[in-house]
Parts: C-alpha cells; structure tokens; sequence
C-alpha cells in the first residue's frame, strides 16, 4: 500500500452531481433573495413576535434560531449528502453535543460501551453516568475489542480516529454487531470532520462531533453538533438540548457557517502536509510511535483507507523524554504551544501535561496548519534539532 493523502472515493463527484469543495462552499446557503446577502448574518433573538397559538419554526431563542437553522442544514449536507431523513442540531460545544446524546438516551440500568482511549473528558461524562446508574463499560479504539462488550449494551460510543492516539476502528462492523444486539452507534467524527468520514454511512445512528476543531478551523469558535437519522432518538436529543439548554450564540453559528465554505480548502491543504510531515518524521531515529492514519505502514491504515476519504491533520508522536518534549516545543517558532487541533494555525503540545491521557511523557500531539508545508517541516526539524542540544 502506498501513503495516501485521501481514501476511499474522495474527489468523485456526489449525488447531485456537486463536488465536496461546491457543496462546502454552497453548504446551507437559502435560495437567493434580491437585495439579501449570500449567507444571511446573525439573528440576535431572546423572542421572536408569536401572536397566538405558540407554533413554530421561531418561537424562543432556546428552542430554534434562523442562524442555527442555515448551520445545521449545511452540516446535514456534508454528514448525510442526499439523505433527507436526517436531522441535525447545533450546540455550544462538542462536549454539549456528547452529553446531550448519552444522556438523553440512557437510562438507570443500562450499559453503554465508551472508549477507554477517547478524548479526555469522557472520563468525567463516565463519572458522572455511573452516579446515575448507568453501566459504563470500556474498550480500546483499535482492533475492534468493542466487540467483546456489547452483549447487552444500549449505545456504543466510538471515537476514530481517536484522540490523541490515532487508532481506528472499523465502523461497518461495530455498527452491524452493535444492531444486531439491539444497540444504538454514535461515532464521534470531530478528527476526520464530515469530509473524512461519513458514520451515518456507515451504519451508525448518531454522527457527533465538536465542531470548535477542523470543522470551523480558525480556533475562535466552540461549537458542536449531533446528526442523525429522524426518529425518537434525535428527537430525545433535541429535547435535552432544550431542558439544558446548550445551544450556540448565534454569532457562534453563523462564524461556523462562515468556515464551512472552506473546508475542503483547509483539510486538503492541511491533511496533504500532515502527510508530509508524518514522512519526515519517519526518518528521525529520535522519533517513536509516530502515528498517522494516511501512512501506508500505519496500524490503522488498513481499516482507515477503507471508511476515511480524508486522514486528518494530526500527527502523534513521542520524544525521548518530558524535557526532550519541553525543549522541542520551545524551540518551534511557527507552532503555537496550545491545545485543541484542527485549525489552520499549527499547533503542538506535550499532551502528558493534563495527565488524563495513557501516553508516555514524550509524546506530542502535533495539529498540522496551513502554513507553506516546507516552512512548517523545516520549522520542526529545526526544533527536533536544537532541542537534541
Ligand atoms: C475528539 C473530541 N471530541 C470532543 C471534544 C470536545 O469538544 P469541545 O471542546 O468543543 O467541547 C474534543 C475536544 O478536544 C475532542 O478532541
């Protein structure tokens, strides 16, 4: 197999015809108005005038938004192209998005299969669920070990690539095992953004995903989504949305709106040169447990070629020792030392220092920008350099 900037499919052109980057730019766009702006901008509204028997679409600010409206069809466009029976919801962060899903579908008495290896914070929804009576099961992302844990379960809840160690697992298959015991799937699709991996595809019920990454791109903006087919279970998650109510300012959502039209732009630039700094990574005999899904010699190669289209824009990978890690990210002088991923700023941390992760103390968690690719890996190799000492 050879290293692959793009998987499965990408770059032919979708039902309908369009093309990812035409539907990005023209994603959620209403139909044309004379005198009205292209994407119309933000509705600021607590209320809207309701004379009368209180129907919708725009009653209350908590409940619908014009703003969050035009977002959540754009999205839909992108998650499920061509799929009408899908209904997706905006909210203020992606851990609103994930706990409005796992909480308004499990009940005292259920189990559901988390990652043992997901983002960090899942460790304190899984706190937080088994104080409620909810059996909260684990399974590494890689090699599909949710298998062993699913009889019984009500949701799986998958996160791939995972974050920050990369492993993949193979959707189509949890999916079908997980159906065929009666469970819901939710894929959380935050690294591989709507235009790497399509989980309703796929076979799961639920795409989710923290859209203050890759998805609006430019580290301003905390947002998350839910997608997912129509039916009782979107409909719980739009419920909770309203009983807690962690929904987007509206300026938040049109922003995001605003960054979709150059999505393709950003993960094709940004993925192309996350590839190519995974190869001069590869190199480096002070480099160990370099991970990137789009390298052909990857552990997750296999099974990503197959249900990704794009690889995403984070490299992994561990430095000899804490200091070694300290001292590189230092010495970088066009990568921000911060956390989160996915914009088109670099940026890199040692992701030791929350001390939620199993990694070792070495190991860097590194967001590839848009910067020119040869500047951004000579700026890193420099580093690796001089921080050798
Ligand atoms: C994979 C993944 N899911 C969800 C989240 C949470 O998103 P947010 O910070 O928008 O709440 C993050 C944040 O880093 C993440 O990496």
């Amino acid at each position: 197999m050879n290293d692959s900037t793009t998987g499965a499919d990408q770059g032919q052109a979708l039902p309908g015809g369009a093309g990812e980057g035409t539907r990005a730019v023209r994603a959620g766009l209403p139909e044309p108005v004379k005198h009205e702006p292209t994407l119309p901008g933000p509705v600021f509204a607590a209320h809207f005038h309701l004379p009368g028997d209180p129907t919708g679409p725009y009653t209350y600010g908590r409940d619908e938004n014009p703003t969050w409206t035009l977002l959540e069809q754009a999205i839909g466009e992108l998650e499920a192209p061509g799929q009408d029976d899908v209904e997706t919801l905006a909210f203020a962060s992606g851990m609103a998005a994930i706990s409005s899903v796992l909480f308004s579908q499990l009940r005292a008495g259920d189990a559901v299969v988390l990652p043992d290896d997901g983002y960090q914070a899942l460790s304190l929804v899984r706190a937080q669920l088994e104080t409620y009576g909810i059996e909260v099961r684990t399974a590494p992302t890689g090699g599909d070990a949710q298998l062993g844990v699913l009889d019984g379960a009500k949701l799986l809840w998958i996160e791939t690539p995972s974050n920050p160690g990369l492993d993949v697992c193979d959707v189509r298959r949890l999916a079908e095992a997980a159906h065929a015991r009666g469970a819901l799937v939710a894929v959380d699709n935050t690294l591989a953004t709507p235009l790497g991996q399509r989980p309703l595809e796929l076979g799961a019920d639920f795409a989710v995903a923290s859209g203050t990454k890759q998805l609006t791109g430019h580290g301003d903006v905390l947002l998350g989504y839910v997608t997912g087919r129509s039916g009782e279970a979107i409909a719980a998650v739009r419920r909770w949305r309203k009983i807690v109510g962690a929904v987007p300012g509206p300026m938040e959502a049109w922003l995001a709106h605003r960054s979709i039209a150059t999505l393709q732009l950003r993960v094709d630039r940004q993925n192309a040169t996350a590839l190519a700094l995974a190869r001069a990574l590869r190199d480096r005999s002070d480099v160990t447990g370099l991970r990137y899904p789009g390298l052909s010699d990857d552990p997750s190669h296999r099974i990503a070629s197959r249900q990704m289209r794009r690889y995403g824009c984070v490299v992994s990978f561990t430095l000899p020792t804490r200091a070694r890690a300290d001292g590189f990210l230092d010495a970088l002088r066009l990568v921000d030392d911060a956390t989160s991923f996915g914009g088109v700023r670099s940026t890199a941390e040692r992701r030791g220092r929350w001390g939620g992760d199993a990694v070792p103390e070495g190991f860097i968690r590194f967001s590839v920008g848009a910067e020119d690719p040869e500047d951004l890996i000579a700026d890193v190799l420099r580093a690796l350099d001089e921080s050798a000492g």
